[in-house]
């Protein structure tokens, strides 16, 4: 089978695909409810610096890896180094965790499709209207169904290329509506411009160490980084593709999404709520409490409002397709088993760890782990545990075991480095420091030992 792997047919396909992958809810739904909560302009700030040194430089090594060798994750570093075998596995089950919640999410978005469309539009703009529908039990799961259905659908009958066709004209459409709205809310509802300035100015009194926490954990989920994805995208490219120009073409069009989600996100939480500090730290639902209130103001909101949910969707769907894809093709080399077993049994999984993810939020609420219900247990777990240990391995690996030089051959093998400098540096000295830092300060205050 590795023999036969086929590649992306030209340049810019390797990076629409990837793209297809890095932009979704990541951008939409988690960056801008992180950036409210930790600092807006200063979280802002930090994501932007540390995604041009550390996401860059583990993107181009993840790509430049994933094209040696040919392989995905799960053998790839063993085929570099025996010793590092174990990484690729563990990297390859962060999707496994990610999955279940990011069906559930994708889940609340398919009702606020369906109540826009079917005219609830002005009850969804409620303050309550969300939380009372995640404390519901039945709904909420019947979404989840839905979403996680639809993905295991397309992967079980590999039908990716056609969403991905579709998906690749949906996603200026989602840019161009996402800044419309943006500037529909800043320049005509009173209030909009304190959340501008809020976003968009760095306050460095609003600096903690929770701001970079968050915003490395949030770099690695937004652009589908330290869980192998690039790894096995990488193994599907062409010698003659820039892997410099396509990590930052990626990267531009991953932030450019995410900071518009944010533009248009958190200068409608100022607007509505009137600059209330607990409105920014409400976390996961910030979106669906605040977007509803958005397209109910404006003329028309419910078309556009119906036209962007759906585009999330999309955005969604090809994420949570990339996901269950590599894990459907990690078990079937693991298990030696044909697809539509691997697709019943990443299916089953996923419903195993999402349901109690959904049913967090009413059924479970009061069963928590380390104070957290199971959804942010799977998001603290695969963000802020599982991906900077392998990112920290990695940088690890590359740096001192495989020399970055390696990594310097296979992305100059065509093409130039410019970067290649700030790449070494990076990845031998900055980034396994800075993570270390982070993830020990991020597991102590975990078990509450120390508070951030
Ligand atoms: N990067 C995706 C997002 O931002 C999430 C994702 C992670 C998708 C890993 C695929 C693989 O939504």
């Amino acid at each position: 089978m590795e023999s036969k792997r086929s590649s992306f047919s030209g340049k810019i396909g390797f990076v629409l695909a990837a793209a297809g992958s890095a932009v979704g809810l990541g951008n939409i739904w988690r960056f801008p409810y992180l950036a409210a909560k930790y600092g807006g302009g200063i979280f802002l700030l930090v994501y932007v610096a540390l995604s041009v040194t550390f996401g860059f430089s583990l993107m181009v090594a993840e790509i430049a890896i994933g094209r040696k060798t040919g392989k995905s994750a799960v053998t790839a570093f063993g085929e570099l180094d025996k010793r590092f075998s174990l990484v690729g596995l563990v990297a390859s089950l962060v999707p496994m965790l990610i999955l279940p919640y990011y069906s559930v999410i994708g889940g609340w978005v398919l009702k606020y499709f369906a109540g826009v469309v079917s005219g609830s539009a002005s009850a969804m703009a409620s303050d309550t209207y969300f939380g009372d529908y995640i404390g519901k039990v039945g709904e909420p799961l019947l979404w989840f169904a839905l979403f996680i259905g639809v993905t295991a659908i397309v992967v079980l009958f590999g039908v990716e290329k056609g969403i991905e066709k579709v998906s690749k004209i949906m996603m200026p459409v989602l840019v161009a509506l996402t800044l419309f709205i943006a500037l529909y809310t800043i320049f005509t509802v009173d209030g909009a411009w304190e959340g501008v300035k809020y976003y968009l100015l760095p306050d460095f009194s609003k600096f903690s160490i929770m701001t970079v926490v968050s915003a490395m954990g949030q770099l690695f989920y937004s652009m589908s980084l330290a869980m192998g994805i690039m790894i096995t995208y990488g193994s599907y490219i062409k010698k003659e593709i820039s892997i410099e120009k396509s990590a930052k073409q990626i990267e531009i069009f991953d932030t450019g999404v995410a900071f518009l989600a944010g533009l248009m996100i958190i200068p409608a939480v100022f607007a509505f709520s009137g600059g209330d500090e607990s409105a920014l730290a409400q976390g996961p639902g910030l979106m669906f409490v605040t977007l509803p209130k958005v397209f109910e103001a404006m003329p028309g909101g419910t078309v556009i409002g119906a036209i962007f949910f759906f585009m999330v969707i999309l955005a969604a769907l090809t994420s949570s397709i990339s996901l269950m894809e590599t894990i459907v093709s990690i078990f079937m080399d693991k298990f030696k088993i044909g697809r539509r077993a691997s697709c019943f049994i990443v299916l089953g999984l996923s419903v195993l760890l999402g349901v109690p993810s959904s049913l967090g939020y009413s059924l479970w609420s009061e069963f928590k782990i380390m104070g957290m219900q199971m959804l942010d247990l799977f998001d603290f777990l695969s963000n802020s545990l599982m991906m900077p240990i392998i990112a920290f391995i990695t940088c690890v690996f590359v740096g001192f075991v495989l020399k970055p030089k390696t990594i310097i051959d296979e992305v100059t093998i065509d093409n130039k480095f410019k970067w290649q400098k700030l790449f070494s540096a990076v990845i031998r000295y900055v980034a396994p420091v800075c993570i270390l830092a982070i993830l020990v300060s991020s597991i102590l205050s975990a078990f509450g030992i120390i508070k951030i």
